[in-house]
């Protein structure tokens, strides 16, 4: 059985790109490996959260990704700063990361420009972070976005790096985790690439059906086709690529059958089913997420018995890696 770690920044709620992207993935990987998924709230301090936002962040996240179905019997669910084990290992690996390499990296490079005043010293090591919640499992695999490939493969450097500098084997080479076919990109309702929050145009899993009917309603759209069997524009093809996601095959093929015959006048119809099926879809969600944020002891009870498991694994780690190192008690 192969680890899979995944980690997420506390930074606000899931929509519905991170769903289809991530979520629906992770139920199914959850049931063919061994997996460990947690709340990255040290990440989130390189920008300095006000204490009452960071809690409710970690507190919304967690939710959702219980509402969405991972699963707290069958993975290890756990918030970062609960195993500090990491903080340890963190540490040690940044004696062997070097300012040379941390000053490349693209995302420390790009925070840095955005924030020419915050360049702290946690922004510089956030690489060497992710490397530990990744080593300190010694997982396998790891899906991740392509921002985050580069983190990837340093992490990779530091694995390799230990490994010769002390002659062991110890660290395995973590690959990205490949959900293939599998991985469904929602688009944004504006026309643009991808549904994401900085774009600002997400349907999110708590949306109230008010708010997603006002979202899909105002949709980029136009006129409609300029004749039989024409292209679709993207902004177009983007509504038809939700509504295959949430609606019936026969939905999606009277809309396009629409489509080809040229008819004008028929978004408004479009559009109103489309959100009637992403209501549809988010509903279940968005009630059982409203449920366990107010179960305060559910959550005390996943995150314990999440804390334990990973200090179990994580305490294994850093005693071979102290180990190793020569920390040896008399
Ligand atoms: N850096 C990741 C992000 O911004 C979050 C993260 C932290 C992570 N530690 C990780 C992801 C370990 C995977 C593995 O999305």
């Amino acid at each position: 059985m192969k680890t899979v770690l995944s980690g997420i920044r506390p930074t606000g709620n899931l929509h519905l790109g991170n769903y289809y992207g991530a979520l629906i993935n992770f139920v199914k990987m959850q049931q063919e490996n061994r997996c460990f998924f947690f709340i990255a709230d040290w990440h989130s301090l390189t920008t300095h959260p006000d204490p009452k936002t960071l809690h409710i962040n970690v507190k919304d996240v967690l939710s959702q990704y219980l509402a969405c179905g991972l699963n707290p019997e069958q993975s290890t669910i756990y918030v970062q700063s609960d195993v500090p084990e990491i903080a340890e290992l963190y540490l040690l690996l940044n004696m062997h990361a070097y300012l040379g390499e941390l000053e490349k990296t693209v995302s420390f490079k790009e925070k840095a420009r955005q924030n020419p005043n915050n360049v702290n010293a946690g922004l510089l090591t956030y690489p060497v972070l992710m490397a530990t919640d990744i080593l300190i499992h010694n997982a396998d695999y790891v899906p991740v976005g392509k921002d985050q490939e580069q983190h990837l493969e340093m992490t990779r450097t530091y694995a390799n790096r230990f490994n010769s500098k002390y002659g062991v084997k110890y660290f395995k080479q973590p690959k990205p985790f490949n959900f293939g076919q599998e991985l469904i990109k929602i688009p944004g309702l504006d026309g643009s690439g991808k549904m994401g929050k900085s774009e600002g145009n997400c349907i999110y899993l708590i949306d109230e059906p008010k708010i997603i009917e006002k979202k899909v309603k105002g949709a980029l759209t136009d006129n409609g086709p300029e004749g039989e069997n024409s292209p679709k524009p993207n902004y177009i093809e983007n509504l038809f690529t939700i509504l295959k996601v949430v609606s019936t095959e026969e939905v999606v093929s009277f809309y396009e059958n629409l489509w080809n015959s040229g008819e004008q006048r028929w978004y408004g119809k479009l559009k109103a089913q489309l959100a009637e099926d992403i209501i549809k879809v988010t509903s279940p969600m968005r009630e059982k997420i409203n449920d366990i944020k107010n179960d305060d002891e559910f959550l005390r009870r996943v995150t314990e018995i999440g804390a334990e498991k990973a200090r179990e694994s994580a305490s294994k780690t850093l005693k071979d890696v102290r180990e190793i190192m020569g920390f040896r008690s008399f």
